[in-house]
């Protein structure tokens, strides 16, 4: 495959320890350029990876002719708008999760896209987690009918502990840009937001569209809870928990029983490079199927499926329409949430979590 080149947009901490050395280990990708309002964090990017060219203006890299794609990889609040210029400019893009921070701004992005023929892809990263990427083949195809979904995402008071030592050393810069006020200091919204969209992308790349979605929420002791019950368009049933943070390791997976079989999956922190451990139970064989997925770099493989995608590959990363529907799902829990647990539906959510 003829790879594809690149240009990095932000050089903060997903660009340090995700993008950049997973397009550099791709085997379909150039790292063509980095840009970053800061000259540490560009200088940076570009010496460590031996990029050739680094921009400090989002606009001077998209006038790069030699840019074919982009990965987004700044805050929240700039997502859409950075997409926006980015097809303007002709390039793919693949734009970190989530797609934005409210749903009207994701659909303008949704119909901005619509007729450019260019490639949006959501860094929802875990779909190329290997073993969530058989677990979605093998619901879809080999165990009939979905009757109940089971998904948590507990993110662990340790976690900085782990991640500091599995990562590479993330350089931090005074002169990033930061969106106005403090939007991480709102725990309540941006925990929501930035693991919430981790745990709705994969119950629906695994059973599909959520509808409705039922959401009691408990804060106390400095831990957060989200507790959804929620329906499918298919008509299973399923429980969402979002908890953060729990006095315990990382403690993520998923359960999906249905009418030929059931699906048990245990994920691990991404920054283990370990794919998802995946028991499939097919009725017609009586049999427990279990794949290995010995290359669980999702960060690698996202940049993999995106070039692939661009090349004409049926698209496997969650597309704009797919991010647009989880911000969609995360206003629908938190609303509910303020509502004491009443069921909302999904289509009527038009706010922001
Ligand atoms: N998929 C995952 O596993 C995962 C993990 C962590 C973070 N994320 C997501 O990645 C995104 C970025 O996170 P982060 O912690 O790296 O953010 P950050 O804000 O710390 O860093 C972003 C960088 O982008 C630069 N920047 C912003 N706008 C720019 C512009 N217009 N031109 C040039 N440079 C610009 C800033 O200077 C900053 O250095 C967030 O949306 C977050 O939710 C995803």
């Amino acid at each position: 495959m003829n790879p594809v080149t690149i240009g990095v947009i932000g050089c903060g901490p997903i660009a340090q320890a995700g993008h950049l050395p997973a397009i550099v280990k791709a085997s379909n990708a150039t790292l063509s350029a980095v840009c970053d309002r800061s000259q540490r964090l560009r200088d940076y990017a570009r010496l460590v990876h031996h990029v050739p060219v680094s921009y400090a203006d989002a606009s001077e890299l998209l006038a790069d002719p030699l840019i074919e794609a982009v990965v987004i990889a700044v805050a929240d609040q700039f997502h859409i708008s950075l997409a926006m210029a980015a097809l303007d400019a002709g390039k793919h893009v693949l734009v970190e999760k989530p797609l934005g921070v409210d749903v009207a701004s994701c659909r303008q992005l949704e119909a901005h896209a619509a007729s450019r023929g260019l490639i949006v892809q959501i860094g929802n990263n875990k779909r190329f987690d290997p073993g969530i990427a058989y677990a979605h083949d093998m619901a879809h195809t080999a165990i009939g009918r979905p009757i109940m979904y089971r998904g948590w995402y507990c993110d662990s008071l340790y976690r900085y502990i782990v991640t500091d030592n599995v990562q590479p050393t993330v350089i931090q810069a005074d002169d990033a840009i930061r969106p106005d006020g403090n939007p991480k200091g709102d725990r309540r919204r941006y925990l929501l937001l930035t693991h919430g969209s981790h745990l709705v992308d994969t119950a629906r790349y695994i059973c599909g569209p959520i509808t409705h979605v039922q959401t009691l929420l408990r804060h106390q002791d400095n831990t957060w809870c989200w507790l959804s019950s929620v329906t499918f368009a298919n008509g299973a049933i399923g429980q969402l928990d979002l908890t953060v943070t729990i006095r315990g390791d990382h403690h993520e997976g998923f359960h999906l029983y249905a009418s030929e079989g059931s699906i048990i999956g245990k994920t691990y922190l991404p920054w283990y490079l370990k794919s998802s451990d995946v028991e499939v139970f097919t009725h017609h064989d009586q049999t427990y199927h279990r794949p290995l997925g010995a290359d669980g770099h999702s960060y690698k493989r996202q940049i993999e499926g995106f070039v692939a995608a661009i090349r004409g590959e049926p698209q496997r990363g969650a597309t704009v329409l797919e991010g647009r529907a989880a911000v969609q799902v995360l206003t629908a829990m938190t609303y509910s949430a303020h509502h004491n647990g009443i069921q909302v539906a999904v289509n009527e959510m038009e706010g922001a979590p």
